[in-house]
């Protein structure tokens, strides 16, 4: 049986296929148009699971969409009228996109994929608690979703067993933790959607003592937290709600002053009100999971929505809440929601026995060594052969410890919004100066965000303060951790500003070939950690084929591409085909 799951027309469009209840392909649709955040329908994604398994849309079972369009045309509907006339222009110019296309998803969809059958709509935040709870380890456990909006919805919390889901609580539309952190985001000059976790990353350099961060007090203002972790917004601070833009001519007055423009100065005031909205969200997660815990009394917990994105609040919730066991799914955003809603079609409405826990994050395209070969003759691209994997691992380890940048491309794209180990940037993490070079080689981002180390999962503990537990979503990228004093000097390039990582974790069964790299980097250098960051350039989708990759290897400083078992020289071929610099984005 096969059940196809899709999001779309919000952000981070993306495609899920289950077969008799595995996940066999998943993949956002940003990764084929090359658009970061697409929103569009995911025809591209939806062709490729269709396609990694032979089978046409006839063979599709069921069609699951991740929300419901009419209640949140609803929703839509009373912000305008409950804003009326200041709404008006926003709401005008959102029309033809909710008659042409977002109203009509069952006519779309049919005639998009010339699908017969029935179409099932489910709850944003089921989608969220589904794609999280059903594909984890446990039978039982509690479920937290945040994020922006939903229909309604901004926060949810329940409890699944087996395969039956029950949300127990919601916090409604206006009052939002995912739109403060996101208005909070524009006001320090970051775009929305999109740069929340520079915010986030900012907030180390802020001060994150509550009692002495004024910020703190004055942001408190606008939110009123409750004993049990649900909220409040005080509406006079944001505009979201009947404007494109997001923090009140209030709110500005409270924060001192005017919203950030991009690119100017960051100066210690926005650093301390990143901070600030840091403390804030984490006090908020923290009253919610301790309430949760009361409620639930089970020691398991899912969080998915974009705020579980928030790896440094991640890397908290064993330390600070009673639950024993954390997971999440590699993409808690609404990229993964099409896989929320395939699973709770196949497990929940259609009752079958649990099966499946999402082990890895590799559903996504993969291209043979023929088809790889193919491409590099064709386009007249210089290239040698490793003979076998052994010898990838040897002489990348070595290419790595020299200091080189490498552009390691081997099997199936990643599943969510981080690379981990198979599109990725891979790169010396004992080197102090690695982060200036990425920066000015290939990634021309902002100084103040450090780079991800990767560990062995068994070598985690002597580097990082993981509490003495490893949740398995540290396999995925999402909890940041304390990295041990001893090594902070050690591998500079990986340890922010506070002394903290945002590691990947992983196991020798998940990816033996990276597993294996990295263990063999730790032979030449004494320490087996590289330095993950996703392959691309600042503002693109992470690469997806080898044209991608050896585009942005041309474009940027890469030194070498590894691709399959094909090493390419970036010095063998002719220079630079477009400057990544003026292509880099937010
Ligand atoms: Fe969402």
């Amino acid at each position: 049986m096969y059940v196809l799951g899709i999001s779309c027309f919000y952000h981070d469009s993306s495609a899920a296929l289950l077969k008799d209840g595995k996940v066999v392909a998943a993949a956002q649709e940003e990764r084929f148009t090359r658009k970061k955040h697409d929103v569009s329908f995911p025809k591209n994604a939806i062709d490729y699971c269709l396609k990694s398994q032979n089978i046409t849309i006839k063979d599709v079972d069921y069609i699951g969409f991740y929300e419901k369009p009419f209640l949140k045309f609803e929703r839509l509907l009373y912000q305008h009228l409950a804003k009326f006339p200041f709404s008006y222009k926003p709401f005008l110019a959102l029309l033809p996109s909710w008659f042409n296309e977002k109203l009509r998803m069952i006519k779309l969809i049919t005639k998009k994929l010339k699908y017969r059958k029935d179409i099932f709509f489910l709850h944003h935040h089921m989608s969220h608690a589904a794609g999280s709870f059903l594909l984890s380890p446990f039978q039982k456990a509690a479920i937290l979703t945040v994020d922006g909006v939903g229909e309604w919805t901004t926060t949810a919390y329940g409890v699944g067993e087996d395969t039956n889901i029950e949300l127990i609580k919601e916090i409604k539309f206006p009052s939002s933790l995912g739109l403060l952190y996101s208005t909070i985001t524009a006001y320090l000059g970051f775009k929305v959607n999109n740069s929340e976790y520079k915010v986030m990353g900012l907030s180390a350099y802020g001060n994150m003592n509550k009692k002495t961060n004024h910020y703190y007090y004055k942001l408190k203002k606008v939110i009123d937290i409750k004993e049990d972790g649900s909220y409040r917004l005080d509406m006079k601070y944001f505009s979201f709600h009947y404007s494109g833009k997001m923090p009140s001519r209030r709110l500005s007055k409270l924060l001192d002053g005017d919203i950030r423009k991009p690119n100017s100065e960051i100066t210690k005031k926005h650093k301390d009100i990143a901070a600030a909205l840091q403390l804030i969200t984490e006090e908020v997660m923290i009253k919610m999971l301790n309430h949760l815990y009361k409620v639930t009394k089970c020691d398991n917990l899912v969080v998915s929505g974009g705020v579980g994105l928030n790896s440094v609040f991640n890397g908290k919730i064993l330390k600070n809440t009673p639950f024993k066991n954390f997971w999440s799914q590699p993409d808690p955003g609404d990229g993964g929601t099409s896989l929320g809603v395939a699973a709770y079609i196949y497990y929940t409405l259609l009752d079958n026995k649990r099966k499946e826990v999402l082990g890895d994050a590799y559903l996504g395209p993969e291209f043979p060594e023929e088809e790889i070969k193919e491409f590099l003759e064709e386009n007249e691209i210089k290239y040698t052969k490793f003979v076998n994997e052994s010898e990838i691992v040897r002489e990348t380890a070595k290419l790595i410890h020299k200091n080189n940048v490498v552009g390691w491309f081997q099997g199936r794209m990643e599943w969510g919004p981080r690379a981990l180990g198979a599109r990725s940037i891979l790169s010396n993490a004992t080197n102090p100066k690695m982060q200036e070079i990425l920066n000015l080689k290939v990634k021309h981002r902002e100084k103040f965000r450090p780079f991800a180390p990767v560990v062995c999962a068994d070598d985690a503990f002597k580097y990082f303060d993981c509490n003495n537990v490893l949740p398995l979503p540290t396999d995925f990228m999402l909890l940041v951790y304390p990295i041990r004093k001893q090594y902070h000097k050690k591998i500079p390039s990986v340890t922010h500003v506070d002394g903290s990582g945002r590691l990947q974790t992983i196991r020798k069964t998940q990816n033996k070939l990276y597993y294996d790299l990295i263990e063999q980097f730790g032979k030449l250098s004494g320490i087996p950690i590289l330095i993950n960051t996703s392959f691309n350039i600042r503002g693109e989708p992470i690469v997806c084929t080898p044209y991608d990759a050896y585009k942005c290897m041309m474009g940027t400083g890469i030194d070498f591409l590894i691709m399959g078992k094909f090493l390419i020289n970036r010095k063998d071929n002719p220079q630079d085909m477009w400057d990544s610099e003026k292509q880099a984005k937010d």
